[in-house]
């Protein structure tokens, strides 16, 4: 495929390198990732690319493989996996999961409940030291950080109603549950987070 004519994400492009220079760092002593709800694969490439000792696992809903599929088929080293399909709110998730795991701007977009199966999931499947980043807004104390992300949240509340920002306390309590400890919450360009948490 022409690759311009790719599936394309204005808002992976602005973000990807600055979520690549937390994740190097983060990732350096890892050796594979299961990458949840990978879009377009734009960070999926972008980040297999740059960080060649890890092998990228995509994945998405079933319906949605057919957005993420073109970009990885396009990418010509040899560390990012076909993708997957992967509905979070499956029992058990049909991947098995790896070191590590990444997700972009999907917590917010997934009904809570898939958010709670999500961590569920990743209690019974998830080793010991198994590292979990998450990028998105989150909101802090009920509170919205800008008024650009209340302005995305009304949005968001209009095109899906089981759409909406998550509280960063709602979510570090599902992923304690699951057995995670929070390691670093890292604030982004554009009022997002990347949050760290390592499976103890
Ligand atoms: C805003 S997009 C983010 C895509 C990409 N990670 C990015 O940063 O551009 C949200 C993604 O969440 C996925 N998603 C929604 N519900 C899901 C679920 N239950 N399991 C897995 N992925 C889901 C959607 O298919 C969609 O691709």
């Amino acid at each position: 495929m022409n690759p311009d004519a790719l599936p394309f994400s204005q808002s992976c492009e602005n973000n990807k390198d600055f979520i690549l220079e937390v994740l190097c760092q983060a990732f350096a002593d890892r050796r594979a990732v299961l990458e949840i709800a990978s879009g377009t694969g734009q960070h999926a490439c972008h980040f297999a690319a740059n960080m060649p000792w890890l092998q990228w696992q995509p994945t998405e809903l079933p319906g949605n493989l057919p957005v993420l599929q073109p970009r990885c088929a396009a990418y010509t080293g040899n560390n990012l996996l076909p993708p997957l399909a992967l509905d979070v709110r499956a029992d058990p998730w049909p991947v098995a999961v790896p070191d590590a795991l990444f997700s972009a701007n999907s917590l917010h977009i997934m009904s809570f409940p898939a958010v709670e199966q999500c961590f569920a999931a990743l209690a019974r499947q998830a080793g010991a030291d198994t590292l979990l980043a998450i990028y998105g807004p989150f909101n802090y104390g009920g509170q919205y950080t800008s008024p650009s992300n209340a302005r995305f949240d009304q949005w968001l509340a209009q095109q899906h109603p089981q759409s909406a920002i998550r509280d960063f306390d709602a979510v570090n309590t599902l992923a304690g549950r699951a057995g995670f400890s929070l390691q670093a919450d890292h604030e982004m360009p554009a009022n997002n987070r990347l949050l760290l948490w390592r499976k103890v």
